[in-house]
């Protein structure tokens, strides 16, 4: 098969993660028989250096004219420290998230057998733990309107909106998944506070009485949910919430797994697909080569099998980075004082995937 990929390497560790999960594909494609062409472009503080805008025009034509998208990070602690910043690297990925249509973003959890220590929790409450939490990627207090600051500018103000639709569509994701896995959706909201809670409340209910009647479905509380990720994770199957309850629960998953840099994420929606690790842009490691490249490795893996139904070359990804956790061919987030680096860690997957 041939595909075109738009490549946005974006900031801080973004290039480096990037180009390991490049290698990764191109041993796919050697490999498998597929062509793979990868169409780079600007997002984020890089987009701002070279442009003026966080997501530019010119980077939104190649993601329209790719069959699938990879994204590293993005985020830089030049605009972290100025809160008066008119532009930020964020609203690149916000704006591409909302001009792709990504409204679902899915980040798989489950820990490695081998990987058990790397975890704070203790062995018996991480092991076993397999989940999905499907966020909520386009709406909510993220990009309802009004924001901003009172004329005095001793107020600030964002708003949390949610529609109907907007929850339907995401829902029926997570509904579709859990039907796939255990039959077990949780919805995660804060209904005893905010109305938007209480309408997901009332429409996801709804769904599962109508349409949906053989999958179980629970609902808890954001607090209490982040209570029992941490104390009884192998409670969940599909965690279902919206955009900023997922952004945090999402952070909180990676304790589980002992680093969030085996994280990798999917984002659908109307058209075209994104995968990105749910890590940052972790400037303090950048150019140190000590970034973990597997989150976005697995990212890519997600991709094959997703975006362009290889099946087996995915299977072929996941299976090399068993192989390198297993075998303690991992960054220092994982092995302390790991002399494995993070080009060293792509080329040895890149290895296996091409079967040496
Ligand atoms: C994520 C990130 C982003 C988010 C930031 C960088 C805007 O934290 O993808 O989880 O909040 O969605
Ligand atoms: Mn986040």
């Amino acid at each position: 098969m041939k595909k075109t990929i738009a490549v946005l390497p974006g900031d801080g560790i973004g290039p480096e993660i990037i180009s390991q999960a490049v290698k990764v594909l191109d041993a796919v494609a050697r490999r498998y028989s597929h062509e793979f062409i990868y169409r780079y472009a600007d997002i984020g503080a890089v987009a701002i250096d070279h442009t003026g805008q966080p997501y530019p025009d010119a980077t939104h034509r190649i993601c329209m004219e790719s069959d699938s998208v990879l994204f590293g990070a993005i985020g830089d602690p030049k605009y972290d420290g100025n809160p008066a910043a008119k532009v930020r690297p964020e609203q690149g990925l916000l704006k591409m998230r909302k001009a792709l249509g990504l409204f679902a973003n899915i980040r798989p959890v489950k820990p490695y057998g081998t990987l058990l220590d790397a975890s704070p929790l203790k062995n018996g409450i991480v092991e076993g733990s397999d989940f999905v939490v499907v966020r909520e990627l386009t709406g909510g207090i993220y990009f309802g309107e009004p924001r901003g600051r009172n004329e005095a500018g001793d107020k600030a103000f964002d708003t949390c909106v949610y529609s109907v639709g907007e929850i339907r569509r995401v829902a029926e994701v997570a509904f579709g998944y859990a039907r796939r896995r255990r039959g077990r959706v949780t919805l995660v909201d804060k209904a005893n506070v905010l109305a938007t809670s209480r309408l997901w409340r009332e429409t996801v209910t709804a769904m599962q009485k109508d349409e949906y009647p053989d999958i179980a479905l629970d609902c808890l509380f954001v607090d209490n949910a982040a209570m029992k990720m941490v104390s009884d994770p192998k409670a969940f199957d599909v965690i279902l919430t919206e955009n900023m309850f997922g952004d945090i629960l999402s952070d909180v998953s990676g304790v589980i797994n002992g680093s969030i840099g085996l994280l990798p994420s999917a984002s659908f929606g109307s058209g075209k697909s994104l995968f990105e690790p749910i890590h940052g842009s972790f400037p303090q490691g950048a150019g140190k080569d000590i970034a973990n490249p597997v989150a976005t490795i697995l990212s890519a893996a997600m991709m094959l099998e997703d975006a362009f139904g290889m099946k087996r070359e995915a299977e072929a990804v996941r299976s090399a980075c068993n192989d390198a956790v297993s075998n303690g061919i991992c960054t220092p987030d994982i092995v302390p004082g790991s002399s494995y680096g993070t080009d060293a860690v792509g080329t040895y997957i890149a290895g296996k995937v091409s079967g040496s």
